[in-house]
């Protein structure tokens, strides 16, 4: 009783209700109230959520009349089906055959694009006979046959580590985003370093030289150049896919703005690749000298004892200058040493990938000579911080490079274009060679593990691409690619005035001083 009175006070105060009306609404309309006051909380709550979910998955604007069409897109996932318990993986055969993407992609590739037609010139008047496809196995590593979507690969001789692997996957994973979309080919890749076909060797429209792809090539040859393996990962040395590591590396770079890293150039490498690194550990700073440049070696040994803890690409974003140095050839170090938001410093280079032709010095980076390392290096980084706007705005723009024209998807419309138009100058039709075998993500994935296989298994494309590929640029004309070279050139040629004046004034003062 004295409960019921207490309750009933409680409830005039809140309900204005009287003691009779108390006990009709105790007994009865208590707990309807109740069950309608929970089912509106979870009638309001799925309302809100989805609209939260449409509005994250779909990026839909608030807007009624959309909102009752929308749906989120249709995507279907196509994992990696490895066979339990059997070494032999079996091929799935229900991966999409042919594209149809939901809209045509209406952009342009950047411009590095263009120099495919540059590679392919050789052969654009006479065609690739299946003879010169042979003339490149004398180095070759592996070859390549796609035929009706399928890939296919025959081994000569063991690669360097894992590049054949990855770089094989590369092209599996290509074939995933465009299915059905790549022409019947037959080609030959070398994964060596250096290019091996002299263009001297080969001159005239109908010399035949063999067509052998490898990673870089330089101006005395006639190699075609492919993205690396690194782009997929590179297990070894724990580098992981490059779409990951941009993405770290993009973060790691806003820890600390440019105006408070650390006002030096920096390297950190093995040196002991190339007579030129071992070169530019001179320049380090020491009692004698401070050519404003903090280098490092690289023990790779120590740090894969350790777990790569120390190697981390992302945590080198520390300083306001980069040096990259090719090494035996080109490096793969390139794209991570662009990618900080530091101004890269970087060492005139013999050899190219496929996408350092299209940088411009004092656009992308600041160029070093390779025959006067220190004095250049000293300078650059004097000019740097007397300049910090301009060396921020070069240091941002050649992170933007990589950012935006080195994404993943753009290295894979690289790779489409490039096979393609190579597919389009074939004059025989490829066939299966006796000894290959068919390649697809299980044979190869399912059949690794650890650190091999977690790479692979993140760098896998999942379903076919949205949108068709970028648009191939035309073929550069004569006069252009003259233009481009002598703008290239001359900016060099600025920096190495400069470069001579300033030293000229501390030479001249030092010998007055001396005086
Ligand atoms: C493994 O797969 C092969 C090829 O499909 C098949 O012939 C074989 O019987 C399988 N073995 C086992 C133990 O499942
Ligand atoms: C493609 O780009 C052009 C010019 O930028 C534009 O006029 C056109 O509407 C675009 N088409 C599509 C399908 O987006
Ligand atoms: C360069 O100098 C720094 C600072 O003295 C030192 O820590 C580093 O080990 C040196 N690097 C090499 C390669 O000798
Ligand atoms: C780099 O990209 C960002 C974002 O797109 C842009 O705001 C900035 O102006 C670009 N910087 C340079 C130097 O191109
Ligand atoms: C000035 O001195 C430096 C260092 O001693 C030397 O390497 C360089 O050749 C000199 N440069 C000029 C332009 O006189």
């Amino acid at each position: 009783m004295e409960r019921e009175r207490e309750n009933a006070i409680y409830l005039k105060l809140f309900w204005g209700a009287n003691r009779k009306t108390w006990n009709w609404w105790s007994r009865k309309t208590q707990s309807i109230v109740l069950i309608l006051l929970i089912f509106c909380f979870i009638a309001i709550f799925c309302v809100i959520s989805s609209w939260i979910n449409l509005l994250i998955f779909s990026g839909v604007s608030f807007s009624k009349d959309k909102f009752e069409t929308v749906e989120a897109p249709k995507v279907e996932e196509f994992p990696l089906r490895c066979t339990k318990g059997n070494e032999t993986q079996i091929c799935p055969r229900d991966y999409p055959t042919s594209h149809n993407p939901s809209r045509s992609s209406n952009t342009t590739c950047p411009a590095y694009f263009r120099w495919i037609h540059e590679d392919l010139r050789p052969w654009r008047e006479s065609g690739i006979t299946k003879e010169m496809v042979e003339r490149a196995r004398k180095t070759a590593h592996f070859r390549v046959v796609i035929l009706n979507g399928k890939v296919y690969v025959e081994t000569f001789i063991q690669s360097i580590y894992s590049r054949d692997k990855f770089t094989l996957w590369g092209i599996l994973q290509l074939l995933r985003r465009y299915p059905g979309r790549l022409p019947d080919l037959d080609l030959m890749f070398d994964s060596d370093d250096r290019p091996v076909i002299p263009s001297k060797d080969f001159q005239g429209p109908n010399s035949g030289p063999p067509t052998l792809f490898r990673y870089c090539a330089d101006e005395h040859s006639l190699d075609i150049v492919f993205p690396d393996w690194s782009f997929w990962g590179w297990p070894e040395i724990n580098i992981r896919p490059w779409k990951e590591v941009l993405n770290d590396i993009k973060e790691g770079s806003k820890r600390r703005k440019w105006k408070d890293r650390v006002p030096y150039a920096y390297w950190k490498g093995n040196p002991f690749v190339a007579v030129t690194r071992v070169d530019l550990l001179k320049c380090n700073v020491s009692k004698e000298n401070d050519w404003n440049s903090r280098l490092y070696i690289q023990n790779w040994i120590e740090e894969s004892e350790q777990e790569f803890k120390k190697s981390n690409l992302e945590d080198q974003c520390t300083h306001r200058y980069k040096i990259y140095i090719e090494g035996w050839a080109w490096s793969v170090s390139e794209k991570y040493i662009l990618a900080c938001n530091s101004m890269t410093l970087y060492v005139k280079s013999k050899f190219y990938d496929f996408f350092s032709r299209s940088m411009v010095p004092l656009q992308h980076y600041w160029p070093i000579r390779d025959n006067s390392k220190c004095t250049s290096l000293k300078f650059a980084v004097e000019w740097g911080n007397n300049h910090a706007e301009k060396a921020q705005a070069i240091g941002e723009a050649g992170s933007n490079f990589t950012q935006e024209d080195l994404s993943m998807e753009h290295v894979y419309d690289y790779m489409f274009h490039l096979l393609n138009e190579y597919a389009k100058l074939l004059r025989f039709k490829p066939t299966i060679p006796p000894t290959a075998v068919e390649l697809c993500p299980e044979t190869m994935a399912c059949a690794t593990n650890g650190r091999w296989r977690r790479f692979m298994e993140d760098s896998m494309v999942k379903f076919p691409s949205d949108s068709t590929p970028c648009n191939l640029p035309s073929p550069f004309d004569p006069i252009t690619l003259r233009d481009i070279q002598e703008k290239k050139t001359n900016a060099i040629r600025q920096v190495e005035i400069w470069e001579n004046e300033y030293w000229q004034n501390i030479n001249k003062t030092k010998d007055n001083s001396m005086a």
